[in-house]
């Protein structure tokens, strides 16, 4: 091809992926294909292969990474990239306003434009005529570290301004503040990921994005997802902007990507009331943020407050509790459950994270302490989310003094002192003393919970003092439990002891699916409790269930079965259920009126649009005719009901030989 010709070519491919990749990337709304979108890439890479004079520094070909570094070079930035003061209540909040208020009457009358304070790195991205030619990390607020060639790889920067065909013009010099972030759910697959192939798992998304773009080897940031969200220019030669809030709208006008839940408000009560919104839809956001920057709208009125220190008056940090904290493990605590799996917790130096004080967190099981060499006296990072368990992230190793104990895993049970059994191929650890107190107070407590037969006022803390009291040997001896018994216990008065006594009496009326569950079987939750006790309607035909006749069932496999047919084989369990049924704890599933039930014993799928009934609508009929309404298709699959656009289900249906039909069939089905 002609030098010129090439060019033009190039020109115009360029052009396009710039385009296409700002569609793609950043306004999540594509218009050609992932194919279409590679051709061009791959017919530019050549183009520049043979015609190395044609690449240029806003070339889509540098996402893709490739250069090595030795290490960063040092560049001034063009003014100082200054930090923010920080907000941690409405008073400081209202304070700031006062403050700065005071000391200019005009910050009455003016909007703020409150945006979400993003958890990441803040880049410094620079453009000549149009061009990213220099990307800065913030270093000391002076200078920072050139990453260029890191952040060409992040596909939602923009490599050349502006992209949107509406007329802006290009400021010949462009500098741009933003943050880049890793959303949530990428991280997710990261950490998925990396644990699929064994290696090593990233500790937050914040760090991950840091640490990615400081990487000397490019081609490894390319692999990063990494994104990007701008907020500020720091220098233009371009339309002076008199409002922040203008600043944004411009910002996304060049095709910058910019942050879609900042808010434009009048007044300091407005600030107030944004920031609570925003504070409680934090979890909903796909990336992490650490709070809300306020910012005064008026930017001639935000510069002339000035600087203090290296915060801009203008301007502050509403900070949320961090949900990511450090702090010193102490120990290591022990907890047995019911079912005697031993799982290991921190026991911590209380901290405050994620809104609450923290002093134990889970540490999952024992491998999570060996893989990630836990040591009792490291400082830990520990996460508080929402309502979530608190749970250790990881040690950091490097601050480490030298004094931390390595753990070592326990070879007896922490409540009977029985040794430990570990059971190949699996990361549970167990206690196999049927008899251990420990487990006791758990099978006690699951007994008497609300979804199994729901005990008021039996909580763990009873529970300990029946066992510790030498009151109970197993659950059906709750039954046998007398006034007097009770009163021999610390707290025990008559009307608390008579309330017990009531519950338990009451609790004797529970449904077979109840009682099912509060058997404790393992793998038998409330929903296969449930259909145990369909299908079987009495204990007595369920305690002589074989593995098949469970495993014919949908929804039960090996496991479950196994772990039923155990339970009922295993002498103790003979004499709680004895003890159950002396007690009058043995419910029954009256046998319902064939005629009214036409699909008892059919278990269906639902799939696609029907054309007259909502999905819920046919599910509950087909329950109240006695069938049963499953999420995916097997061999035990009765019948695929089949709407319109019905997908993969439609074709593992026909795969499995399974009946297929339509709404007009399941109505004749229902009579
Ligand atoms: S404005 C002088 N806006 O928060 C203006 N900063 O503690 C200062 N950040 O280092 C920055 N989201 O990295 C601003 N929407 C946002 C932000 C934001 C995140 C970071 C930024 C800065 C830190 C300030």
């Amino acid at each position: 091809m002609l030098s010129k010709a090439a060019r033009s070519r190039a020109e115009e491919l360029r052009e396009q992926l710039n385009l296409h990749n700002y569609r793609y990337h950043v306004l999540d709304d594509p218009l050609i294909s992932d194919a279409d979108y590679d051709q061009m890439l791959n017919e530019l890479r050549d183009l520049e292969e043979q015609h190395p004079e044609l690449a240029t520094d806003d070339s889509p070909t540098h996402r893709v990474g490739g250069a090595i570094s030795e290490r960063f070079v040092r560049v001034p930035h063009p003014g100082p990239i200054l930090s923010l003061a920080n907000a941690f209540s409405e008073d400081d909040v209202r304070a700031w306003y006062e403050r700065i208020a005071r000391l200019d009457a005009r910050v009455r009358e003016t909007a703020f434009v409150v945006e979400p304070k993003l958890d990441g790195l803040t880049v410094v991205l620079h453009y000549e005529n149009g061009i990213f030619n220099l990307g800065a990390t913030r270093g000391d607020g002076q200078n920072g570290e050139d990453i260029t060639a890191n952040l060409r790889t992040v596909r939602t920067l923009p490599l050349r301004v502006p992209l949107k065909p509406n007329g802006i013009e290009v400021p010949a010099r462009l500098v741009v503040r933003g943050e880049a972030i890793i959303f949530k759910k990428d991280f997710k697959e990261m950490n998925r990921r990396a644990e699929a192939e064994g290696s090593k798992t990233y500790v937050n998304p914040r760090n991950t994005a840091a640490g990615s773009l400081r990487q000397l080897d490019t081609s490894l940031t390319a692999t990063r997802p990494i994104r990007l969200f701008c907020y500020s220019i720091i220098e233009s030669n371009g339309e002076p902007l008199e409002r922040q809030w203008s600043v944004l709208e411009y910002l996304r006008d060049l095709g910058f990507p910019v942050e879609e839940h900042a808010r434009i408000c009048e007044g300091i009560d407005d600030v107030l009331i944004t920031i609570e919104q925003l504070a409680s839809k934090r979890k909903s956001f796909a990336y992490e943020i650490d709070g809300m920057v306020i910012k005064v709208d008026d930017m001639e009125l935000a510069d002339s407050l000035g600087v203090a220190g290296k915060d801009p008056r203008g301007a502050i940090a509403f900070k949320l509790p961090a949900e990511e904290r450090t702090t010193q493990l102490l120990d290591i605590g022990l907890n047995v459950g019911r079912t005697g799996v031993i799982t290991p917790y921190a026991i911590l130096e209380p901290v405050y994270v994620g809104g609450a004080t923290v002093k134990q967190a889970t540490l999952h099981n024992f491998d999570f302490i060996k893989e990630k060499d836990i040591r009792v006296g490291d400082q830990v990072l520990i996460k508080r989310s929402g309502d979530v368990i608190p749970y250790v992230i990881g040690p950091i190793v490097e601050a480490r003094k030298g004094k931390e104990k390595r753990y070592k895993m326990p070879k007896k049970c922490p409540d009977c002192g029985e040794p430990i059994q570990i059971i190949e191929g699996e990361v549970a650890v167990y206690c196999a003393n049927a008899s251990c107190p420990a487990q006791l107070v758990r099978i006690l407590e699951h007994f008497a919970s609300r979804a199994a037969m729901d005990i008021e006022g039996l909580g763990i803390k009873i529970a300990v003092q029946l066992v510790e009291g030498n009151l109970v040997e197993d659950a059906g001896d709750i039954y046998r439990l007398k006034k007097e018994d009770l009163l021999g216990l610390e707290g025990f008065a008559d009307r608390k002891a008579e309330k017990l006594l009531s519950a338990i009496r009451i609790s004797k009326a529970q449904p077979l699916s109840r009682v099912i569950n509060a058997l404790g079987i393992r793998g038998v939750g409330e929903t296969v409790a449930a259909d145990l006790a369909r299908h079987f309607r009495s204990l007595d035909a369920l305690s002589i269930a074989k593995p098949e006749d469970l495993e014919a069932m949908e929804g039960i496999g090996p496991n479950i079965a196994s772990g039923v047919v155990d339970w009922f084989a295993l002498p103790r369990n003979k004499k709680l259920l004895a003890k159950l049924k002396k007690a009058g704890v043995w419910p029954e599933v009256e046998q319902v009126e064939s005629g009214s039930q036409a699909l008892s014993g059919q278990t269906f799928v639902l799939t696609g649009t029907l054309p007259n009934m909502q999905r819920g609508e046919a599910k509950a009929l087909i329950v109240a005719a006695g069938g049963k309404v499953t999420g995916s298709i097997s061999r035990k699959t009765d019948y695929l009901v089949a709407g319109e656009k019905a997908g993969s289900k439609l074709t593992k249906a026909q795969d499995l030989e399974v009946e297929i039909i339509d709404e007009a069939a399941l109505k004749n089905l229902l009579g």
